[in-house]
């Protein structure tokens, strides 16, 4: 099939690069001019790993192609993914100019029948919303609109794209239908269903999954952050609770926070279309407010081990991006961590395997930025952690204690067993779990 895809973004990218990788014809084509020419050049503009793989190989067999012209990226498609930011509006609402901007474009240039697909993650409505664009240009017989969120987590995104849990289709069109059917079948050849609904449930399908998920991480922020306050062990009450096959194990590690390009907004627009209808999400708002606090709840313990005062202090911060294997910065809790270690008077050195220059193009010289996880640590009185990099995981732990000034970890994602702290004699806070040797009295 020949298919374009409009915003060549995380989503975006993928979902061109797997079309490809299935024997279709793909142009994706992005405003951005920089990242299509180093597209062109054959350079990946994005962290995503095995990405580099399929994107080659499809590029070499003629299969990928790049432009800045919606013109000549839609001409022989078959099907348009928009794949395009749905950033958070003053309100808290999905900011919809991108989607309805390129769906009046597409309007005024389709001269043949194309099935347009949503995959920007979208309020309930927008496929009516994309269908009116369109249709004060183009005959509607030229088209149908078609709701097909995407569920890809970004560190996973190629394995998720090309093994999807499930797939869901929002179209009353009977005709599209057949068509995203055919497309996605080799996706799905293991049983995996391709679950048929209409566009409104298909739109609420993906905001209803993000903000369950985000509830369980929050829910269980919140058990760590008692377990704090009553000598309960966290490791131990997640698996005892992740053991139940209702609950499941996953998503119930307690940190600092959730982040991300997701998460974050699609909880705050669900809450505002409900606020619009006339329902007020209180699970919702609830998640929202402690994930606030979260972000930054290192900060005073951090506090407290110096005597309430940062002034001077230097820290080494390990993990810049939202969470591991990408370089993802967006709303990632080392940014608000950052800053407010800076704000108390405070430096910070920083490493992150993949998300240092995105840091840098925002936070420019407000922090040094070292070339690996130990030049970080040279000269600061402590190390945080706010990243769970696999390769943070089993450090050398003589050369941490060695080049730090006294060994002390903060850890936001509680990487280390208490056990082996304990044994390598450091002070360790981590998030829901007993400190390891703990100061006898606040550090003056
Ligand atoms: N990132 C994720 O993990 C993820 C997962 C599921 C769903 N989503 C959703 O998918 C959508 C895209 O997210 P993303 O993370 O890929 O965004 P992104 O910001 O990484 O990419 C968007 C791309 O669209 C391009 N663009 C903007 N306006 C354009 C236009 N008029 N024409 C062509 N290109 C244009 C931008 O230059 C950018 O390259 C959002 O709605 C997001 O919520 C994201």
């Amino acid at each position: 099939m020949n298919i374009a895809v409009v915003g060549t973004g995380y989503v975006g990218l993928v979902t061109g690069t797997c079309f490809a990788e299935t024997g279709n014809h793909v142009v994706c084509v992005d405003i951005d001019a920089a990242k299509v020419n180093k597209m062109k050049n054959g350079q990946v503009p994005i962290y995503e790993p095995h990405l580099d793989v399929l994107f080659e190989r499809n590029i070499r067999q003629g299969r990928l192609h790049f432009t800045t012209e919606l013109k000549e990226a839609i001409d022989k498609a078959q099907v348009i993914f928009l794949a395009l930011p749905t950033p958070p509006g003053e309100d808290g609402s999905a900011d919809l100019q991108y989607v309805l901007g390129v769906a009046a474009d597409l309007g005024k240039i389709i001269t043949d029948y194309k099935v347009i697909v949503d995959k920007s993650t979208v309020p309930v409505g927008t496929a009516e919303k994309v269908h009116a664009a369109l249709a004060q240009h183009a005959s509607e017989d030229l088209f149908d609109v078609v709701s097909n969120p995407e569920f890809l987590r970004e560190g996973f995104a190629v394995d998720d794209f090309l093994k999807p849990d499930r797939v869901v289709v929002g179209t009353s069109s009977d005709r599209a239908r057949k068509v995203m059917e055919d497309l996605y079948k080799p996706f799905v050849r293991q049983g995996n269903p391709i679950i048929f609904m209409d566009e409104r449930s298909a739109e609420l399908t993906k905001y209803a999954a993000n903000a369950f998920l985000a509830t369980k991480i929050t829910f269980m922020n919140e058990i760590a952050n008692f377990c704090e306050l009553v000598g309960a062990d966290v490791d131990k009450v997640r698996i005892g609770v992740g053991s139940d096959s209702r609950i499941g194990k996953r998503f119930l590690f307690p940190g600092i926070g959730y982040g991300g390009s997701c998460f974050p907004k699609d909880v705050q627009a669900l809450a505002k279309s409900g606020a619009d209808a006339g329902y007020e999400f209180q699970i919702i708002r609830s998640v929202m407010e402690v994930n606030e606090r979260q972000k930054t709840s290192i900060v005073p313990k951090i506090k407290d081990y110096y005597g309430g005062d940062l002034k001077g202090r230097h820290f080494a911060l390990w993990g810049l991006a939202f969470k591991p294997d990408t370089d993802d910065i967006r709303e990632a809790p080392a940014l608000y961590l950052i800053d407010a270690l800076v704000a108390a008077g405070a430096t910070v050195s920083a490493f992150d395997p993949e998300a240092m220059e995105n840091v840098k193009k925002l936070k420019g010289d407000k922090i040094a930025y070292a070339h690996d996880e130990y030049e970080a640590l040279k000269g600061a009185d402590a190390l945080i952690i706010a990243t769970e990099w696999a390769e943070f995981r089993t450090p050398d732990f003589q050369r941490v204690g060695s080049t730090l000034k006294e060994k002390v970890i903060f850890d936001g994602r509680n990487l280390y067993d208490l056990d082996l702290m304990e044994e390598q004699g450091f002070t360790y806070l981590s998030v829901g779990r007993n400190t390891v040797n703990a100061p006898v009295a606040a550090k003056a």
